[in-house]
């Protein structure tokens, strides 16, 4: 079995077409599709069903096609590591959530470049705004050295340095009734309409699931904002921290990102929640104010590659450190593995 076989397998199969799978690998109709006779001969298997259009998976094929993609990808990471780790790239690929950018990251760079300066050649840092997910497959192909997310990830490639937990905050219209209120309760504002924001869900097997038994006041009446017990996992962010206090918000609205739902609160079409670091934006139209709830928070992660970390990374971490300090932010220090 040749790896040039494996790769017209999983051509066809991703495109459901030999003329264009032809296309993309850049080999010809009869030299694909005789890449796939050898594979199907050596296995003995029919993968590919021929007689339907667009061409479709035997059962076999399928299963094959799961297990082998899986496998391919990971050959994809490992020469990719191999070839950093032979030659390290001067340049430092960071991705970050938008949220981290509103945050200690540019004051976190600014950092790292001034405790580099008195080293030759200077450090030279390259931006990504790339969410949660993305940024794990992309530490496995190379476009991001780091990356700086706000989920756990549990990948076998993948370690995460859990770097804080920072504060939400309530983002209120400033004409609103509760505006001027510093310490707020989550459960006063359950009759507003609460603007959902992530694009990440939380895992299934992380997400809150309401107890089956809790008093009959907070599993009757839903419309008094209180969880009903038959509810189903709770994924969305926003509604977690909620429903860790038993609370369901009673109108929702979701949008595509941070930035939309804080010009939707400016112009007094909600609430939401948004990581403390935030409260600097649009701050002539938006009230923020503290949450009485300690544990309404939102983690900050770095996330690097197991076995191979650039080198410059140990320094990225120290002036985050420093910054922390600087700013007298409570945090742990961790070590990679
Ligand atoms: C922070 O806000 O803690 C942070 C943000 C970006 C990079 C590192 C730390």
């Amino acid at each position: 079995m040749e790896l040039k076989q494996l790769n017209a397998f999983i051509a066809i199969a991703d495109l459901q077409s030999f003329s264009a799978a032809a296309k993309t690998t850049g080999l010809s109709q009869p030299s694909l599709s005789r890449q796939l006779k050898q594979l199907e001969t050596e296995m003995g298997v029919i993968l590919v069903d021929r007689y339907h259009r667009p061409l479709q998976l035997t059962e076999a094929g399928q299963f094959f096609y799961d297990k082998v993609s899986t496998v391919l990808m990971e050959l994809n990471t490992i020469t990719s590591m191999t070839q950093r780790l032979s030659a390290p790239s001067a340049t430092l690929n960071i991705g970050f959530v938008p949220s981290v950018l509103y945050g200690l990251l540019p004051e976190v760079i600014a950092t790292l470049k001034r405790n580099n300066s008195n080293h030759s050649p200077d450090i030279e840092v390259n931006l990504k705004d790339i969410s949660s997910y993305q940024q794990i497959e992309a530490l496995k192909t190379g476009e991001i050295d780091v990356g700086f997310g706000r989920f756990a990830h549990q990948d076998a490639w993948i370690q995460q340095v859990l770097l804080r937990h920072e504060r939400y905050v309530v983002a209120l219209p400033k004409s609103h009734p509760l505006a001027d209120i510093s310490e707020q309760r989550l459960i006063d504002l359950v009759n507003n309409r609460l603007i959902l924001y992530h694009q990440t869900h939380l895992p299934v097997s992380t997400a809150y699931i309401p107890p089956s038994h809790m008093s009959t006041s907070h599993t009757k009446a839903t419309g008094n904002g209180y969880l009903d017990s038959k509810q189903e996992p709770v994924t969305e962010p926003l509604l977690h921290l909620f429903a860790q206090h038993n609370i369901t918000p009673l109108m929702t609205t979701k949008v595509s990102d941070l930035q939309v739902a804080l010009g939707l609160v400016a112009a007094g079409e909600g609430i939401t929640l948004v990581p403390a670091s935030l409260q600097t934006v649009r701050t002539e139209q938006i009230s923020y104010q503290r949450l009485v709830h300690e544990n309404v928070t939102s983690p900050i992660y770095l996330h690097t590659l197991k076995d191979f970390i650039h080198p410059k990374i140990p320094d990225l971490l120290d002036a985050i450190y420093q910054v922390y300090e600087q700013r007298g932010i409570t945090y742990r220090k961790q070590q990679f593995v």
